[in-house]
């Protein structure tokens, strides 16, 4: 060829596939992300009604407490000073953070915002505007068994 160049339309062609395969891939690289974020995922295992904790009853010591998981959400099993289990939503009403239990103050607190919970999940100091989610809590042998309120 006069020009130098080289135009072989084999090479052209795979150049056109090959950039429209990366432009077609970056499109999606982009676009599944934004979708799975607008698309909520199917309610599924957060729904569950209720739950057998993976530890035993006596594995909760009084004035202490234990993260566990409810469908797909974390939740917090709680054992009072008096020796009564309680279970609670472990998201915090503020900005959705994992609360604890804080055996220093014998309450439940957020460590995001200093948020404070009561024994009763009740909001009683930091910014969380309303109280944590309550369960059912039912020892059955040596198993607990924690379900949602009918
Ligand atoms: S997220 Fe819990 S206090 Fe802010």
């Amino acid at each position: 060829m006069a020009d130098g160049l080289v135009r072989d339309p084999d090479r052209r062609g795979f150049i056109n596939w090959f950039l429209g395969t990366a432009a077609g891939a970056f499109l999606l690289s982009v676009l599944y992300p934004v979708a799975r974020y607008l698309v909520p995922p199917p309610a599924g295992e957060s729904a569950a009604a209720s739950v057998t904790l993976p530890f035993k009853p006596d594995e909760v010591k009084a004035n202490s407490g234990q993260i566990f998981k409810f469908g797909n959400r974390p939740a917090i099993l709680v054992r009072t000073p008096a020796g009564e289990l309680r279970a609670f939503s472990a998201v915090c009403t503020h900005l959705n953070c994992t609360v604890q239990y804080r055996p220093d103050l014998s309450h439940i607190w957020c460590a995001c915002h200093n948020g404070h919970f009561d024994l009763n999940g009740q909001n009683i100091a930091g910014p969380p505007p309303r109280p944590l989610e309550s369960y059912v809590v039912n020892v059955r042998g040596n198993q607990v068994v924690v379900s949602k309120t009918a």
